[in-house]
């Protein structure tokens, strides 16, 4: 072994899904020299041959990268030396990973939501303090530049003390209708949008305000989606699936598999060894998440949150005003204007999220309004890649090299902390959902 291959850190991936692809990408590329891909994980064979497939023009003199079952994860952590494992799995798994890979003495990344219950999220707090090894969450959202342009502006001062918060979050009928189409459908899979989804929004709420949530309300429902409003409205068609199904020819929330190479790969021609549906029908029966959620929180801070996630709008993007004692931040995000009914594209995201749609691209704006004075345009240069150039600033977090002073002003490394501090939000909402009352969120991550 080279001196060199002796200090690469030795990584496996487990769960070789669409998300992976980030991941692999950067470490069998720009990451190769400090970071060894070694193995891989998966329920599903054909999913991680798919994965070598990729990888392969990258890795022109090396063996495939090797792939193991989930009942050989910890024999894989063993054999290949593994010191660091990033988890992609379906959420509800999550832990599960995380805590197998802390005791066997590695260093974990996480895909969000780091999992999607408080008993789970407190045994990886409980794992990582008793072991001495680190999880991170990949919060990518906190690594968009305009995002981060928010943070500095707060912390700065510029609107004195936030009094309060005002965030609407849409998905457009593309994209919004993803989650309704495959595992996430299920509330035990993903935690709902409130865990899946909004735990980036609110964490990016937490590190804004460098708070902690404290009382959590809310209501909402399944207003959209799933066969009753779907049978109600007239939107619903008789198909489970939409792969081979005649009835789904021309109905424009259906996705087509066939038509991108990517999600063929992926999904259809793997779907014989473990029967996963990538293209449910989104008005099928089954459904158990919301997709139109209102929460009102209050922090340790004082301030209030006004919160609202909706996963059938026309367009994708979201707005987010903070009020403070000297003036108003407002940021509004337009990541897509409007939702083509006819989207053809060969590509996994393009396909389901219109940020990647040419044509419809929308527009950012960061506007300061102090009091007194006449609005102030933030010119942020917006990011190459996926979240707004979040995705390859967070990569170059995780993967590249420190720089020499470590420093992190802007608290962008999220822990596992962070991890459980943005799923007391959601998983409190969850509750008061459920039971109509105000949920204390501050009692749920405790033992
Ligand atoms: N940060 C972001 O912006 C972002 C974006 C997309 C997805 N994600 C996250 O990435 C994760 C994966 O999402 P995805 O869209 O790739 O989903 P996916 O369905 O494409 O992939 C999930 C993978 O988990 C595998 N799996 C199932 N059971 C398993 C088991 N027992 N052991 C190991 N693997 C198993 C599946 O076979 C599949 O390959 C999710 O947690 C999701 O929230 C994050």
């Amino acid at each position: 072994m080279s001196p060199d291959a002796a200090r690469r850190r030795r990584c496996a991936v487990v769960g070789l899904g669409a998300r992976a692809q980030l991941f692999t990408e950067a470490l069998a590329g720009p990451y190769a020299g400090r970071i060894d891909l070694a193995a891989f994980c998966d329920a599903n064979a054909h999913r991680m041959a798919v994965h070598n497939t990729w990888l392969a023009p990258a890795r022109p003199s090396r063996e495939p990268v090797p792939a193991y079952a989930p009942d050989d994860f910890d024999e894989m952590l063993r054999r290949e030396r593994i010191d660091l494992v990033v988890v992609c799995t379906v959420d509800h798994l999550h832990d599960h990973y995380i805590v197998r890979a802390l005791e066997a003495g590695c260093d974990v990344v996480t895909e969000k939501p780091m999992t999607t219950t408080a008993e789970r999220a407190r045994r990886i707090l409980e794992a990582e303090r008793r072991t001495g090894h680190e999880v991170r969450v990949a919060f990518n959202y906190r690594y968009n530049p305009v995002h981060s342009a928010v943070r500095e502006l707060l912390a700065g001062g510029e609107i004195g003390e936030v009094g309060s918060v005002h965030f609407e979050w849409l998905l457009d009928l593309r994209h919004g209708a993803d989650y309704f189409r495959r595992w996430h459908r299920d509330k035990t899979n993903s935690g709902g949008l409130l865990v899946h989804k909004a735990t980036h929004h609110f964490d990016l709420v937490n590190w804004w305000l460098g708070a902690r949530p404290e009382t959590v309300y809310a209501q909402g429902g399944l207003f959209f989606y799933g066969d009753e409003a779907g049978n109600r409205r007239g939107l619903a068609r008789d198909y489970a699936r939409a792969h081979g199904s005649p009835a789904a020819e021309g109905d424009p929330f259906a996705i087509r598999l066939a038509d991108s190479s990517v999600l063929s790969a992926l999904y259809l021609d793997a779907e014989a060894e473990d029967g996963y549906h990538r293209d449910q029908n989104v008005f099928g029966p089954g459904v158990s998440i919301e997709d139109d959620m209102a929460v009102l929180v209050r922090y340790s801070s004082g301030a209030t949150l006004t919160y609202h996630l909706t996963a059938y709008a026309p367009w994708e993007g979201y707005r987010i005003a903070f009020n403070g004692s000297e003036g108003r931040v407002e940021l509004l995000v337009e990541e897509s204007t409007w939702t083509r009914p006819d989207v053809r594209s060969d590509g996994a995201s393009a396909v389901m999220h219109g940020a990647a749609v040419g044509g419809e691209a929308g527009r950012t704006q960061l506007l300061l309004r102090r009091f007194w004075e006449e609005p102030r345009e933030i010119k942020v240069p917006t990011g190459e890649g996926g979240h707004g150039g979040g995705d390859v600033r967070m990569l170059a977090d995780l993967f590249g090299e420190r720089p020499p002073d470590a420093s992190d002003p802007l608290g962008r490394a999220a822990n596992a902390d962070d991890g459980a501090l943005s799923l007391a939000t959601g998983l409190a909402a969850n509750h008061s959902l459920a039971t109509g009352f105000p949920v204390d969120a501050r009692s749920l991550m405790e033992r």
